[in-house]
């Protein structure tokens, strides 16, 4: 009898695995990939090394780069069935629903359960980014591009995005965007991801799960929430008169809080440096979703930072979002084409020694019972 017994509601405080993908320093406020400085990454590395670190838990040599990098590039080729898909349903909205259902589609029936297929995550990586940018490409009234052999993995997904243009200043911020949303410990979507796969269910119905919990606005879905937010605030002189309303009715700020860091978000800090230095390339509206979004931070932190409740990525990355041309309704399937990295290099690492993940349930409500024939019951 589970007398004892104490929940752990959201599971919260709880070690679920062990792994060598990621250390998050809450106390410092530091992220690391495999031992590496994300600082570090996103300052040298790319996108195809970042995921190379990831699903290997070290760096690649010049060669192996070499041979992962064409190896992704070459899957992210759409074929004309793929395209079809695309074209049947790019009318729907949700961006992320499309992205699981075409992700379960590729998986086409495989077998789960290998720790060694990185044929699989290598191919779901690159189908990933493909069908984001021609789902983009094709709601903008164009046809599907294919990708370039002499164009990186960032440098394609805005190639495929606009038609066949991009702006090179652009390239850097979606490359650093790629390796700063790569991994992140075990949220809700990964641990989603691992509950699918720890069935020995298959890569790509695995990471399907992750996208679906992903979409949520307590998770990735807050950047389209976040962005919603400051449409709706309409101006920096808005914001402490908005903020105390909402605290008042016991609603919560987007892109403030996170189960982690009860400090200042590490990755919002690279996110602000970013939109920084590319400043200059900010539009009008990019420009006024700045002074919201600043306002925002300064009064927020004012009055929620003494709870530990401060600022996260996702109150930042709209900003990022506007300039390089994601629509509004396609932020989290950015974030997803980034975060797949991740839930597949835990999926390849889980494997090694997987275990059927089934916690117990405290049963709360009344028992024995006895059962009372239809016509017996009250009101009957
Ligand atoms: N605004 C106002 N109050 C907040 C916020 C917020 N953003 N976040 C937490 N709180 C308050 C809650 O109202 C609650 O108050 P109470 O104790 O008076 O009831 C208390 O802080 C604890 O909140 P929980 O939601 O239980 O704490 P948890 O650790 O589960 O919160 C979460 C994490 C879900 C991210 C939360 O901070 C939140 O909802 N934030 C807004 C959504 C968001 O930005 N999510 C993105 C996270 S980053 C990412 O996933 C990429």
């Amino acid at each position: 009898m589970s007398v004892h017994a104490h929940v752990f509601k959201g599971l919260e405080g709880v070690y679920v695995i062990d792994s060598a993908i990621c250390l998050i320093d809450t106390e410092k406020g530091a992220l690391y990939y495999a031992g590496y400085d994300v600082r570090e990454l996103v300052e040298k590395s790319s996108f195809e090394e970042v995921a190379f670190l990831l699903l290997h838990q070290r760096l690649p040599t010049k060669s192996e780069l070499e041979e992962f990098t064409s190896r992704l590039r070459a899957s992210l080729n759409l074929e004309s069935k793929h395209i079809e898909t695309l074209r049947k349903h790019a009318d729907n909205k949700d961006t992320l629903t499309m992205l699981a259902m075409l992700m379960v589609l590729e998986g086409g029936g495989k077998k789960g359960g290998d720790p060694g297929d990185l044929e699989a995550a290598i191919n779901a990586i690159a189908k990933m980014g493909s069908f984001f940018s021609t789902i983009i490409r094709i709601r903008s009234g164009g046809d599907y591009v294919p990708p370039r052999k002499d164009l990186s993995f960032a440098e394609n997904i805005l190639y495929m995005m606009n038609g066949g243009e991009y702006r090179r200043e652009y390239v850097e911020i979606l490359d650093d965007l790629l390796i700063l949303h790569a991994e992140h410990g075990v949220p809700a979507s990964t641990f989603a991801s691992l509950v699918t796969a720890s069935t020995l269910s298959d890569l790509y119905s695995s990471i399907a799960a992750g996208i679906l919990t992903l979409k949520g606005p307590l998770h990735g879905g807050a950047s389209e929430a976040s962005y919603a937010q400051a449409l709706r605030i309409g101006s920096a002189e808005r914001v402490p008169q908005w903020v105390e309303s909402m605290l008042a009715e016991k609603k919560k700020i987007m892109g403030f809080g996170h189960r982690v860091y009860k400090i200042y978000d590490p990755r919002a800090t690279v996110v602000k440096e970013l939109i920084a230095k590319h400043a200059a390339t900010m539009d009008s509206e990019a420009k006024k979703l700045y002074e919201i979004t600043q306002a925002l931070e300064d009064y927020g932190q004012k009055v929620l930072a003494p709870r530990g409740i401060y600022p996260n990525i996702d109150l930042w990355t709209p900003i990022l979002y506007r300039m390089i041309g994601v629509p509004p309704d396609s932020f989290t399937a950015f974030f997803a084409v980034s975060r797949i990295a991740g839930w597949a290099a835990h999926i390849l690492e889980y494997w090694r020694d997987n275990k059927l993940i089934r916690p117990l349930h405290l049963y709360v409500g009344e028992q024995p019972r006895k059962y009372l024939p239809l016509e017996l019951r009250e009101g009957s």
